[in-house]
C-alpha cells in the first residue's frame, strides 16, 4: 500500500470516527456544542443575534459598506448550502473587527440547487467564495473552490459566479479546472521537456527524496495537463493595475499556483506561475505594502490548526522567499486555533486584520472567526500577536 492510499485511508477513518463520536455524543443544544467545542471564542453575532455563518470568506468595501462573504454552512455535516452576505456600515475613523460592528444577515447569496444536473447541486462543497467588483463588466464576480456531489474532495474546481448587485443573488457561471494545456510562464522549453518525461506511475511511494524533486519538476502538473491543474483553498488579489490573480493550492496540495485572470474576471489568460513547489501550504491569504506582496498560508492537516507560513516577493509572478511564521505569543504555533482566509485591508484608516476561522468540524457552521490586527516590526515584516 502506497503513502498516497495510507493518507487516504486516514481521512477516510478520521471522518468515519468523527461521525461516530458525534452521534454517540448526548443530544445537546447548538450553543452548548460550541461551547464545548471553543471555551475560548464567543460567538459573533449578527444582528439578530445569530453566530454569523460565513466561514472561509472575504470582506471587501462597497458604497460606505462592508460586504463579508463566507460558506453558509449546515449545523452538520460537511456539505454546503452556498454562499451567504453580511453586510455592515463602515466607520469613518475606527478601524472595524469582525466582532464590533453590527452585521446584518442578507441570507444565502449564491445558493446551492435542486436540479440534478447542475455542478452546484444540493450535497456539493463550496468554499473559501471571495469576490470582486469588476468595474469593466460592472459585476461583482464571485470566485470559489467547487468539489462535486459524492465525489469527496477529488473534483478540485473553481466554480464562478456573478452579480450585478452585492445582494445577488449569484448567477452561478461555469466551474473549470485552470489551465488545462498550459505550463508555467516562467517555465523554459528544458523545464517543460524534463516535465514531459515525468510519469507518476513512476513514483508510486509519495515522500521519497526523489518524489520530492519529481513534484518540484511538475510530476502532477504534467499529469494535469490535460485537463487543467487542480484547484483548492483559494485567494484573490486583484492589483495596483487593476489585473486579477487566483492564487490557489494545486498540484495535490503539494504546490500553490498563482494565475492571471482574464479581464472579466471570468477565465484564466494562461499566465501562471508556482509557488512553493512541494511545500504544502493551504489556506492562501495575501496582501501587498510598499511595493511588497505578503503571503501568509497554513499547513494541510485538515480541519485541525497547524503553524502558519510567511513568504514575501517583489512581484506576484515571484519568486518568493519563506519566513518564519508571524504569528506571536501563546498559542501561535497552530495560528492560535485558527486558520486563515482573508487579509482585511481598510485603506483609509491603513489598517490590516488577519481573518481565520476556528474550524468545528462537529458542526463548521459554529465555526469561530478569528480577526487579528496586522503589525510591522522594524524590518517591515508583518507580525500577527494572539487574541487578546
Ligand atoms: C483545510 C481547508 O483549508 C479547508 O478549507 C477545508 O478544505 C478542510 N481542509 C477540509 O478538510
Amino acid at each position: 500500500m502506497n503513502t498516497r492510499t495510507n493518507h487516504l485511508l486516514a481521512t477516510v477513518l478520521s471522518t468515519v470516527l468523527l461521525t461516530a463520536a458525534f452521534i454517540a455524543a448526548s443530544p445537546i443544544t447548538a450553543s452548548a456544542q460550541h461551547h464545548r467545542a471553543h471555551p475560548g471564542y464567543p460567538a459573533t453575532p449578527d444582528a439578530d443575534g445569530r453566530h454569523v455563518n460565513a466561514h472561509g470568506g472575504c470582506v471587501i468595501a462597497h458604497d460606505g459598506q462592508w460586504l463579508w462573504y463566507g460558506e453558509a454552512r449546515p449545523e452538520r455535516g460537511f456539505t454546503s448550502l452556498g454562499v451567504s452576505l453580511y453586510t455592515a456600515p463602515m466607520t469613518e475613523n475606527t478601524p472595524a473587527t469582525l466582532s464590533s460592528l453590527c452585521w446584518k444577515s442578507h441570507g444565502v447569496v449564491l445558493s446551492v440547487v435542486d436540479d440534478t444536473a447542475s455542478l452546484i447541486q444540493r450535497g456539493c462543497i463550496i468554499e473559501r467564495p471571495k469576490v470582486m467588483w469588476n468595474a469593466r463588466t460592472r459585476q461583482f464576480v464571485m470566485l470559489f473552490h467547487l468539489e462535486l456531489k459524492g465525489r469527496g474532495y477529488e473534483a478540485a474546481l473553481t466554480g464562478f459566479a456573478t452579480s450585478p448587485t452585492p445582494e445577488g443573488p449569484f448567477t452561478f457561471h461555469h466551474a473549470q479546472r485552470p489551465n488545462a494545456g498550459v505550463w508555467p510562464a516562467d517555465f523554459s522549453n528544458e523545464d517543460i521537456a524534463k516535465a514531459k518525461r515525468l510519469s507518476v506511475s513512476d513514483y508510486p511511494e509519495w515522500w521519497t527524496p526523489e518524489w520530492r524533486v519529481a513534484v518540484a519538476d511538475g510530476l502532477l502538473l504534467n499529469r494535469d495537463m490535460e485537463q487543467g491543474q487542480m484547484s483548492r483553498d483559494m485567494t484573490v488579489f486583484v492589483d495596483d493595475d487593476g489585473t486579477a490573480w487566483h492564487i490557489f493550492s494545486s498540484e495535490e496540495n503539494l504546490t500553490l499556483q498563482a494565475a492571471e485572470l482574464t479581464p472579466d474576471y471570468l477565465g484564466y489568460t494562461g499566465r501562471y506561475y508556482r509557488i512553493a513547489p512541494g511545500g504544502q501550504n493551504e489556506a492562501p491569504c495575501i496582501f501587498k505594502r510598499d511595493g511588497r506582496y505578503w503571503l501568509i498560508c497554513s499547513g494541510c492537516t485538515g480541519w485541525d490548526p497547524n503553524e502558519a507560513r510567511l513568504f514575501s516577493s517583489f512581484d506576484i509572478r515571484g519568486p518568493w522567499t519563506q519566513h518564519p511564521s508571524p504569528m506571536r505569543g501563546q498559542g501561535a504555533r497552530r495560528t492560535f486555533g485558527g486558520q486563515g482566509t482573508w487579509i482585511w485591508q481598510q485603506s483609509a484608516l491603513q489598517s490590516i486584520y488577519f481573518m481565520a476561522d476556528v474550524w468545528n468540524p462537529r458542526s463548521l457552521a459554529a465555526s469561530r472567526h478569528l480577526c487579528l490586527p496586522v503589525t510591522f516590526d522594524a524590518d517591515g515584516f508583518p507580525v500577527v500577536n494572539g487574541p487578546q
